[in-house]
């Protein structure tokens, strides 16, 4: 067999080198240029390419192209409806959050709910360890098929060998090529591995999970060409001092990017946690001022969370403004909106914002929730216990209308509160059949006084 020849492309402009260097001459681009096998597939390099005329689009016949459903709601809801096949899906997150873990019972559920073998391949535990997880987590079918395997030429051959029904890669970073000569992980490694299991998948049908590390700065390790080639990109996360783990989709070519899974880690594995507002509320004292519960909308669903703020005298120097899991300059607006328009004093005073249980929200509609809770906490007067409130702020102090309203009142009245401040412009006449008071506000300063006044 001849030797595969490798080459060395540069990636901003495309000029090809013998060897490597460390600047392009061509455009000037410093460590642009990595190592690529010459093939004359890795050139043109398609993996959907089949060589034919363009056919009508009427007249493609459909692969099977049911999605394959895990069963695990949550997974199944980020996924856009299930696995596609001859999809690959990207699954990111830092390191022992639970990447290993959320798959080993994704290909659990499968084998189990399709009597078809699920290839799991780890490059980084031996079957032992995997072994150790799945006994925990009580995973023993004999269709789950277990490799130690870091060379992709031969994992390509035992999915041609098995057929199964799914294959698990855990990482990508540590599979290799034996023609290129980089070290796993690196970035030529990491595209022509991604770019083989991508060929084969669209060639077999076989949906395929890789799991991807994620480097310091928070993006997916190995090059952005990765996150192209994949369809589906989830990232995993959470944080590790508690239990519980959000999966995001940042990109799906086969559903919404909206929608965020909630599992709680447990000793027995993942769990699904089907009411997230429950979790997001579980700890919640009602008697604490500066603390606002706010409906808001990830996806399909409306979650309830909670905003706390703390205001406090500076002792020294500039006054702070920090805020977590809401954008901290969207705060420095409020404040300054707070200031203007409802004439609290907040020149002197640190303010700190945070969103319970670290969830991240960029939505406008928390704006009254940050509003309610500084005004709260400067006067130290707690929220009613079962007053939430939602609406966008504009800068001259007042209430704008937010879409999907209904949903986010009806979570309301699910969970138990009696009351929900609205922007006025979306109120209606349809809210009065419904179990909790609906209060139209026309303004920031009109929703504090509604609730913090003080009582003659
Ligand atoms: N005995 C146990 N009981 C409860 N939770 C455990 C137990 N052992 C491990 N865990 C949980 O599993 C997590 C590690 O999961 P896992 O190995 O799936 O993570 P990972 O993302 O694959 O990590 P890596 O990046 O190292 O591959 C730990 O952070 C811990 O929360
Ligand atoms: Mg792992």
């Amino acid at each position: 067999m001849s030797k595969i020849k490798t080459r060395f492309i540069c990636q901003n402009c495309g000029a090809v080198f013998a060897r490597i260097q460390g600047q392009c001459h061509h455009c000037g681009e410093w460590n642009s240029i990595v190592e690529e096998i010459d093939t004359p597939q890795a050139v043109n390099g398609s993996a959907v390419s089949t060589g034919e005329e363009p056919v009508p689009i009427n007249q493609i016949e459909m692969m099977d192209s049911r999605r394959i459903k895990t069963g695990i709601g949550e997974f199944d809801r980020v996924t856009g409806g299930g696995i596609v096949p001859a999809s690959i899906i990207l699954v990111g997150g830092t390191p022992g959050i639970g990447k290993s873990t959320l798959l080993l019972s994704v290909a659990d559920r499968i084998c189990r709910s399709s009597s078809q073998s699920v290839l799991y391949v780890s490059g980084e535990e031996s079957p032992r360890q995997i072994k150790l997880r799945a006994g925990r987590m009580g995973i023993d079918s004999s269709n789950l098929l277990v490799l130690s395997e870091i060379e992709i030429n031969r994992i390509i051959n035992t999915m041609g060998k098995h057929k199964p029904a799914l294959v698990i890669i855990d990482s990508i970073q540590t599979m290799m090529h034996p023609d290129i000569q980089s070290a796993p992980g690196s970035v030529a490694q990491v595209r022509e591995c991604a770019g083989m299991l991508q060929r084969v998948s669209k060639k077999t049908g076989i949906p395929v999970i890789v799991v991807g590390h994620v480097t310091k700065s928070g993006s997916i390790a190995g090059p952005m060409v990765l996150e192209h080639i994949v369809d589906a990109v989830l990232f995993f996360e959470g944080e590790n001092i508690r239990d519980f783990r959000i999966l995001r989709t940042l990109k799906n070519r086969f559903g919404s990017t909206q929608e965020i899974g909630v599992f709680s880690m447990e000793t027995a594995g993942l769990k699904e946690v089907l009411n997230p507002s429950e979790l997001f509320l579980s700890h919640h004292s009602f008697e604490i001022p500066g603390s606002v519960v706010v409906p808001i909308i990830e996806g399909t669903r409306t979650i309830l969370i909670e905003i706390q703020a703390l205001v406090a005298q500076t002792g020294f120097g500039l006054p702070a403004r920090r805020a977590a899991g809401v954008p901290v300059n969207r705060v420095s607006v409020l404040l300054a909106v707070l200031e203007k328009r409802a004439r609290l004093l907040l020149g002197s005073s640190d303010v700190y914002i945070n969103v319970v249980g670290g969830v991240d929200v960029d939505e406008p509609a928390v704006d009254l929730g940050i509003a309610l809770a500084v005004t709260s906490s400067l006067r130290d007067r707690p929220m009613p216990a079962d007053t939430c409130a939602v609406g966008e702020i504009g800068l001259g102090g007042e209430l704008r209308g937010i879409t999907r309203i209904e949903e986010r009142i009806r979570e309301a009245e699910k969970m138990g509160f009696k009351k929900i401040l609205i922007p006025s412009v979306n109120m209606s006449d349809k809210y009065n059949e419904l179990g909790l008071e609906v209060i139209g506000v026309d303004n920031v300063a009109d929703a504090a006084k509604l609730l913090f006044a003080k009582k003659e």
